[in-house]
């Protein structure tokens, strides 16, 4: 029986003996290419020489390539654990030809490769099915007359399913693949005698050939590639699968070992209880998506691909809880992947430490929030489960798991309503896409629309609050002067002003026409720079001089909006003013600039709370001063040191 590094091997020096470049795996994370979040084919790293853009020193390569679907236009997360076949993270096997060999090239090796006892791996030609596109005469005939397949294995098919695209934009042409037949035992819905092509599970693809001839723009227009290329893909699980004479994928070397290693870990059988076996693949799958993931260099964040992998890695962490394993776990997990794998991708060796450092502080990070976020999903459940019997009539049956976590049966539909999940989000730091994982076996579903509006809702009392500072209950004097006249704010571009006007004077609250020399006063101007107090931001300080003269009429201690459209400088006269008197108005600069200092590292400082802790992360209040800022936020738990 081979093992998968045998089978890996033996397609690497397949090709390497007819003259192709045995070139390693690129990162998970894709050099330069915005289209992408994860590498998600062996192609990737050869997408520009396709295009004609990148010329490289060989015209032939085969790789094992690291290809992570989860996010994107090839997403499997969701089917994780639940099929035979389904990963996140895969290898996929790949001889590329960058406009050397085509088709007639192509599709014997790939023959040769899966048949030939002597050469390739033997797998029985009367097990194999071939597929062509619709269109495409010139394979149809390479299979039958060069190869020798007899014509009722080949199949034509259309677009969807024979014809491959890296994304929506890029390279891209008609496809031919090669399926293995798994037998009836293999179908996920029983067939006992279903033919080829039956999506039951029981044919599995094992390779894709792809005649690479066209690059598709943004508007779907598909120009040909300089010069016909090939870009094949065998997925290395489902090779290992049908050479170890496995049905599933998970039976094969590269998963049993970590799935028995969870076991061991939870004290369970593999194979005893349905439901704990998909935790268990899920977190052998998980283990190995974080390890490679984070050994190129992603870390758990709250955005693009950081986000896919805290995804990944709290859902292994809530399956382990729910196969019974207790404390951290998953870190062990990866330093077994690392220790497995790291032969073929030496790049692991260096990374194995920062692995499990980093999946270790994750697990102990949300193993506190995880668990008050379930223990009020329950109280939520029976909730929204009394609800809809109430309205139907009909009972719920609410099963308690052995994890004290609840699930429904049967009965009528049960929602959580939005504003609860959204609570459950922002209090608890329980992501909808997570709320909805958990329904989906749990067997309620959840208001999605209701959440958007909570958190509309949110966003705009937020943004409200930032208004606050303007709320205060204006005088009607002031009020009446709103009606009348605006103060412009020019402190944007410059810091004085010359030949504003004062509009009125208020002393202790009562309208004046003028001021001696000495009275605590508010002026109020047509024009002024002073920035009044708002946001969190201190109000400005300054003078006013005559025009044209250095004499000061007055010193501002403050200034602030008594209602909108209208600024207030808190003054003390040194000369008399006068309503209608023309002053210059300078604002102490450089305490402004002081402050807008700290006004930008509010913001940054924002912006990093939500980066670090997550985007629930919200203003609740801030002061912003020339020599400090203050920053409240909201957040579900005290905030870790090293996440300070
Ligand atoms: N790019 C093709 C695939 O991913 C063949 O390698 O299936």
């Amino acid at each position: 029986m081979l093992s998968s590094d045998q089978i890996r091997q033996t397609f690497l020096d397949f090709f390497r003996q007819r003259d192709h470049r045995v070139v390693p795996s690129s990162s998970l994370v894709p050099a330069g290419d915005p289209t992408l979040l994860f590498t998600n084919a062996g192609m990737n790293q050869f997408k520009d020489v396709f295009l004609g853009r990148e010329k490289r020193d060989y015209l032939r390569a085969a790789s094992s390539q690291k290809c992570v679907r989860a996010g994107g236009k090839h997403n499997d997360l969701e089917q994780v654990g639940r099929t035979t076949r389904h990963h996140t993270f895969f290898e996929m096997l790949g001889n590329f030809s960058f406009g050397d060999y085509f088709k007639a090239q192509a599709i014997p090796w790939a023959w040769e490769l899966i048949t030939s006892p002597a050469t390739g791996y033997g797998i029985p030609a009367d097990k194999l099915y071939v597929t062509v596109f619709r269109e495409d005469d010139e394979a149809d005939e390479i299979w039958r007359s060069n190869v020798g397949v007899p014509k009722d294995r080949i199949f034509r098919m259309d677009e969807k399913d024979n014809f491959w695209a890296m994304g929506d934009t890029g390279p891209c042409g008609p496809c031919s693949e090669i399926h293995y037949d798994m037998g009836p035992e293999a179908s996920d819905l029983g067939h006992a005698d279903c033919k080829f092509p039956c999506d039951c599970g029981r044919y599995v693809e094992l390779w894709n050939l792809v005649f690479m001839q066209f690059n598709r723009d943004e508007s779907g227009a598909m120009t040909p590639l300089p010069r016909p290329s090939i870009d094949t893909g065998a997925g290395l699980e489902r090779l290992a699968a049908v050479l170890q004479g496995k049905l599933s994928n998970f039976d094969t070397d590269l998963f049993r070992p970590l799935i028995d290693e969870a076991a061991l870990l939870a004290k369970v059988e593999y194979g005893a209880n349905h439901e704990t076996d998909v935790s268990l693949r899920i977190i052998a799958d998980h283990a190995r998506a974080s390890t490679f993931l984070i050994s190129d260099g992603v870390l758990p964040s709250n955005e693009g691909s950081g986000y896919v992998l805290r995804k990944i890695l709290r859902r292994a962490l809530r399956h382990g809880r729910m196969s019974g394993i207790e404390g951290t776990f998953l870190y062990k997990i990866a330093g077994h992947v690392a220790d497995r794998m790291q032969q073929a991708y030496p790049e692991l060796l260096d990374a194995v430490r920062v692995v499990s450092a980093v999946i270790r502080h994750e697990e102990e990070r949300y193993e506190t929030t995880l668990s008050l976020a379930l223990k009020h999903l329950n109280s939520e459940i029976k909730i929204a489960a009394s609800q809809a019997v109430s309205k139907t009539g009909v009972n719920v049956d609410l099963w308690e798991r052995a994890d004290g976590t609840l699930q429904l049966r049967s009965g009528p539909p049960v929602a959580i309503p939005g504003n609860a999940a959204f609570q459950l989000y922002d209090t608890f730091g329980l992501s909808l896409d997570l709320l909805e994982d958990e329904g989906s076996w749990r067997g309620f579903s959840v208001d999605r629309t209701g959440f958007e509006a909570a958190m509309t809702q949110q966003r705009e009392r937020a943004r409200a609050s930032w208004k606050g500072a303007e709320k205060k209950a204006a005088s009607p004097d002031y009020l009446r002067l709103a009606e009348a006249h605006k103060t412009e704010f020019l402190g944007y571009t410059e810091n004085e002003t010359r030949d504003s006007r004062i509009l009125a004077l208020m002393v202790k609250g009562a309208p004046v026409n003028e001021a001696a020399p000495g009275t605590e006063v508010e002026i109020i101007l047509d024009r002024t720079p002073f920035y009044a107090e708002a946001g969190g931001q201190i109000g400005d300080t300054g003078y006013f001089t005559e025009p044209g003269s250095p004499r000061h009429v007055a010193e501002v201690s403050n200034t602030y909006r008594p209602v909108t459209g209208i600024t207030a400088h808190k003054a003390v006269a040194r000369e008399t003013v006068r309503v209608g008197d023309l002053v210059t108005a300078r604002v102490d600069a450089e305490r402004r600039e002081q402050i807008k200092r700290n006004h930008t590292a509010t913001h940054l400082l924002h912006a990093a709370l939500r980066k670090v802790l997550g985007t629930h992360v919200k203003q609740a209040g801030s002061l912003v001063a020339p020599d400090h800022l203050r920053f409240d936020f909201t957040h579900y738990a005290s905030v870790d040191r090293q996440d300070l």
